[in-house]
């Protein structure tokens, strides 16, 4: 099943994936759950610390609008491991301003 949050700015939409992504772990569902936000902070919603954010590797932006990329190879190359089991990938990150 995939599940896809969007709509208007500060509404909950990180707030309620973290929530629904840690549920559905614990309930044994293997979850990956992508921030697609260029100031991403799903992983701190999700619990990760700062420290381990601050070290997280994004997707490179040479890969996109290339070949899709499998699941499996999103995870083993970018997965970073939450709290109840939930593996994270972190779609885009804005490094300096006028970055994006
Ligand atoms: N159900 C709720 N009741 C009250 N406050 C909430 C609720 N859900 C989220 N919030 C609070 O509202 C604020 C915005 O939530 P959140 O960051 O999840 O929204 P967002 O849609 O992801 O925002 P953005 O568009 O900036 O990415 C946060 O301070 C969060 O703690
Ligand atoms: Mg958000």
């Amino acid at each position: 099943m995939k599940v896809a949050i969007s709509g208007k700015g500060g509404t909950g939409k990180t707030t309620i994936s973290a929530t629904l992504a840690r549920l559905a772990a614990r309930r044994g569902y293997r979850t990956l759950a992508i921030d697609c936000d260029s100031n991403p902070n799903l992983g701190a919603s999700l619990g990760l610390s700062f420290d381990v954010l601050d070290a997280a590797e994004a997707l490179p932006k040479s890969i996109q609008g290339r070949e899709p990329m499998s699941a499996d190879r999103l995870i083993t190359g970018y997965g970073i491991e939450a709290p109840d089991g939930v593996t994270l990938v972190i779609g885009a990150r804005v490094d300096q301003a006028a970055g994006g």
